[in-house]
């Protein structure tokens, strides 16, 4: 493959030989010397049109450890403020003869038109609300690393799923996988359109009972253009996930957030920092996960 649009696009043997690459990234992550000459004279730019804290510095952390040379756009400093248009953006870019474009963007759809208009392979970090496949990818093999398996497991995916980018990328991966799939929230948090693969709940602690992930999304207040929710109040109330509601989930089962959280809406302090929650193992495995993704893309023979 040339670029990483979305998991839409791969196939579960694609998924799983991404996974099993991430696992011995992972293991060289953990030697004293955490970098390996693969990429050694090739470059890659981080072409972020859109705040990230994860994405961003994990990207750059495992161009890093590939040995890429690694430059890094930002464009509230850049000639996009004076108005230079993406094409033209990319084709500056493009005039260094870099070899991994990895983007972020507000509009969906801007990673496949950046990517049918380059030789370089492009790697979505997020457009809009299509989709993320490396949040999705770093899911998947968190979730394998605690539990050894995605067949067979219930998930609840919970909160703003019409808005998440995140959601649709887990949805499609995990729907590669015999999963029991589950979006839980208010209706006007979920899409129009629901697959028949999965369940709908209306209802928090119905959603939840018995489930091995729980999966909890921010309230993207950012893409929310009009009343989605009465207020933060009250949506916190009915489908923040407390303390008390980890009751219903299985005894060994975990709670997953992609961040960035919203401590106290979407998810209590206590919830987010419990022995259950991987929030913090999601970050970690963001790197060896998007190594395996650079290392199995192959750009175009210029
Ligand atoms: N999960 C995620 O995409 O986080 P950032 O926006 O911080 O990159």
């Amino acid at each position: 493959m040339k670029d990483l649009i979305g998991i839409k696009e791969l196939s579960k043997q694609d998924i799983e030989e991404i996974l099993n690459t991430a696992k011995a990234f992972k293991e060289v992550l953990q030697r004293d010397i955490k970098k390996v000459p693969t990429l050694r004279g090739r470059t890659a730019i981080n072409l972020f049109f859109e705040p990230s804290t994860r994405t961003r510095t994990s990207f750059e952390l495992a161009e890093k450890r590939l040995s890429l040379d690694v430059l890094n756009f930002s464009v509230s400093t850049s000639s996009v403020v004076k108005g230079e248009t993406l094409y033209d953006t990319l084709k500056t870019i493009e005039s260094y003869n870099v070899d991994y474009i990895v983007l972020r963007h507000s509009s969906s759809g801007t990673a496949k038109f950046v990517a049918e208009n380059t030789s370089a392979s492009v790697i979505n970090a997020g457009d809009g609300t299509n989709e993320h496949p490396t949040q999705a990818l770093l899911d998947a093999f968190s979730i394998l690393e605690i539990k050894g398996r995605l067949d067979g497991l219930k998930i609840a995916i919970v909160g703003d799923i019409i808005h998440s980018r995140v959601a649709r990328s887990n949805l499609y991966l995990l729907s590669k996988f015999d999963t029991e799939i589950r979006f839980v929230g208010p209706p006007t948090l979920l899409p129009q359109e629901i697959p028949d693969n999965v369940k709908i709940f209306f209802n928090l602690k119905e959603g939840i009972e018995d489930v091995d992930v729980v999966m909890i999304l921010r309230i993207q207040l950012e893409r929310q253009k009009g009343a989605f929710i009465p207020s933060l109040k009250e949506y916190s109330h009915f489908w923040g996930l407390k303390k008390d509601l980890l009751n219903y989930i299985k005894k060994d089962a975990v709670v997953m957030h992609p961040g960035p959280m919203n401590r106290g809406v979407e998810i209590s302090t206590e919830v987010a920092d419990s022995s259950q929650s991987l929030i913090l193992r999601q970050v970690t495995n963001g790197i060896a996960t998007r190594m395996a993704v650079i290392y199995m893309l192959k750009p175009k023979e210029v």
